[in-house]
C-alpha cells in the first residue's frame, strides 16, 4: 500500500476512567507512531449515537450507526477492546459489533485487547476472535489481555495531563505497555502491507 495506513481503535467500555480505553490509547500512538493515521472510537462518548442494534432498524436512520460503520469501513486496521464482562465482553462491544458485517470488515486487520477485574480475559479474547472471524477480518495472533487491571495502571490522571497520549491511566507495568504498543504497531504494519495476502487466489 502506498498510502498512509489507517488505523481505527474502538473502545468496548463505556466506564469513565476505563482501563481499556488507557490501553487502546497506548496502541493507538503507537500505531502512529509506525506511520498510521489513526480515529478513536468510544462507544461510551454520549456524543455518539449508538443504539442497541435492532435487527428491524435500518443503520441508515438508526442515531449514528451508518457515520460510524462508514469509519469501520474506512479503517485499514482495526484495534478492538473489551473489558472481561462474565467470562465474555461487554454489551457494547457485542451490539456494535452486530451493527458491523463483511462490508465493514473485509480485507481489514483485526488486533484484541481485553481488560480484567480478575485473572482471566482468555474466553472474552476468543470469543472476540471467532466473532471477528464471523464476518471476515484478519485478525492478528498477536492480541493483549490484561488482569488484575487496577494494579496494573496508575490512580486516573486529569486529562490532558499528557501521561499515555489521551489515556486516563498510564500503565505501570512495562512488560505489558510494550505488548500493547507491540499490537498498535503491528496493526499499522500489516494494514500497510495487506494487499499480498488480500490478494490470494480462490
Ligand atoms: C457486568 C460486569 C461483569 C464483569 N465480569 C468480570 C469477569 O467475569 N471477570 C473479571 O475478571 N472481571 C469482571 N468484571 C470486572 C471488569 O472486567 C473490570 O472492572 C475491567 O477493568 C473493566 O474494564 P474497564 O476499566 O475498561 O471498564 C466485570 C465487570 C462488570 C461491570
Amino acid at each position: 500500500m502506498s498510502e498512509q495506513p489507517r488505523v481505527l481503535a474502538v473502545c468496548g467500555s463505556r466506564r469513565e476512567g476505563s482501563y481499556t480505553r488507557s490501553a487502546l490509547h497506548y496502541a493507538a500512538d503507537a500505531a502512529a507512531d509506525a506511520g498510521a493515521e489513526t480515529d478513536y472510537l468510544d462507544l461510551g462518548d454520549p456524543t455518539v449515537d449508538m443504539p442497541l442494534y435492532h435487527p428491524d432498524h435500518d443503520a441508515a436512520e438508526t442515531g449514528d450507526v451508518a457515520a460510524v460503520l462508514e469509519r469501520v469501513r474506512a479503517a485499514d486496521a482495526v484495534l478492538l477492546g473489551s473489558p472481561v464482562y462474565h467470562g465474555s465482553y461487554s454489551s457494547a462491544f457485542r451490539s456494535f459489533h452486530d451493527w458491523c458485517s463483511f462490508d465493514e470488515y473485509e480485507d481489514t486487520v483485526v488486533g484484541l485487547l481485553a481488560t480484567a477485574g480478575g485473572g482471566t480475559y482468555s474466553s472474552t479474547l476468543d470469543h472476540m476472535r471467532v466473532t471477528v472471524r464471523g464476518v471476515h477480518g484478519w485478525v492478528m495472533p498477536h492480541q493483549v489481555g490484561i488482569r488484575n487491571a487496577s494494579s496494573k495502571f496508575t490512580d486516573r490522571t486529569e486529562p490532558g495531563d499528557g501521561i499515555g497520549g489521551d489515556a486516563d491511566h498510564a500503565f505501570t507495568d512495562e512488560r505489558l505497555r510494550d505488548r500493547t504498543e507491540k499490537l498498535g504497531r503491528r496493526a499499522a504494519h500489516y494494514a500497510a502491507e495487506k494487499e499480498p495476502f488480500f490478494d490470494a487466489p480462490d
